[in-house]
């Protein structure tokens, strides 16, 4: 496997990042998550689609910009489409991660909480195969086990640092105690407990509306849809749950309080190699809906909108072997 460090691709087994560099002494970096693929219509020859390239550009460019860090997020969709196509994917998942970089130790402590002097980024990205997305239109959601979990994590949740610890113990603790896929996380506020997200996914719930027509043809009309407000329970904008939001306004984001969990019709993960994903169970309690006909609808809206009839969301060839 051919991986991307620091401007250069170099087999991944002779890449080498210092062990004082800040990412791996502190967390002290930032990573964005790419979903690559092919359309079915497209040719052997086209070049791959990158999945809300733009917004993953712009979310990295305010956590560089929150944490001081020198790196042009314009880059990301060069760099990927040279990775992808130095290591022949089409169909990949793709992952960024810039540090601050590592200290010179003869200017002071490397494990100082403040560098000496400015560092120049650390910028690692590596590509692995995933199986193809299914276009068709019919094909349902996948269906997983959630369990809930005490949100212990800062107050930052829009950014996407590497310091993922909290994340991984909730993850860990669902899957070997609860025999769960994902933890969705709760966040202890005065006011109750209010959903933020997965530990690497965010959450949308159907709940019946009662002010909706009882033979509505459209789904989403029969539901009402929510997603947690993130200030209300800080959590990341997911670029999947961005784009399913300019897209449908009936998706409303507000605090999501954790009794809701098991009120509603349908509970929802998304994110970038999850897409969407109906939850099936939680803490051990089925979810009347799943998968229901607002996943089933959401996943439809996802595709078209990641391929549009015309591919506006490749990477360009000159770029993609830059
Ligand atoms: C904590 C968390 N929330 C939400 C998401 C979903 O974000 P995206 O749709 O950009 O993959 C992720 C993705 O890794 C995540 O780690």
């Amino acid at each position: 496997m051919l991986v991307h460090l620091n401007g250069e691709l170099v087999e991944h087994s002779r890449a080498a990042v210092s062990p004082f560099d800040r990412g791996f002494l502190f967390g002290d970096a930032l990573y964005e998550g790419l979903r690559a693929f092919g359309h079915p219509s497209d040719p052997p020859d086209a070049p791959p689609r990158i999945i809300g390239l733009g917004l993953h550009a712009e979310r990295l460019a305010r956590g560089l910009a929150a944490c001081g860090l020198d790196w042009d997020p314009a880059l990301l969709g060069p760099l990927t489409g040279a990775l992808l196509a130095a290591n022949a994917l089409r169909d990949a998942f793709v992952y960024w991660q810039v540090s601050r970089g590592t200290p010179d130790l003869s200017r002071g402590p490397a494990r100082a909480r403040v560098p000496a002097a400015a560092l120049r980024p650390t910028v690692f990205g590596y590509a692995t195969p995933l199986p193809p997305i299914d276009f068709s239109p019919a094909a349902a959601p996948p269906v997983k086990a959630a369990a809930t979990a005490p949100d212990t994590r800062w107050s930052l949740g829009s950014i996407k640092s590497t310091s993922l610890l909290a994340n991984v113990l909730a993850a860990i603790d669902a899957h070997h105690r609860h025999r769960a896929d994902e933890a969705i996380l709760l966040r202890p506020t005065p006011g109750g407990a209010l959903v933020s997200e997965g530990t690497h996914t965010n959450v949308i719930l159907a709940h019946a509306d009662p002010a909706g027509p009882n033979d509505a043809a459209d789904p989403l009309d029969a539901r009402a849809l929510s997603t947690p407000d993130l200030t209300a329970a800080p959590a990341l904008e997911g670029v999947t749950l961005r784009l399913l939001h300019q897209a449908e306004p009936r998706l409303r984001a507000r605090p999501v309080h954790a009794h809701e969990l098991h009120s509603a019709r349908e509970i929802i993960l998304i994110g970038t190699t999850t897409m969407v994903t109906s939850v099936g169970v939680i803490d051990g309690r089925a979810v009347p809906e799943a998968p229901g006909p607002v996943a089933r609808a959401l996943r439809r809206r996802l595709l078209s909108l990641i391929a549009p009839p015309h591919p506006a969301q490749a990477v360009p060839p000159r770029l993609a072997h830059a």
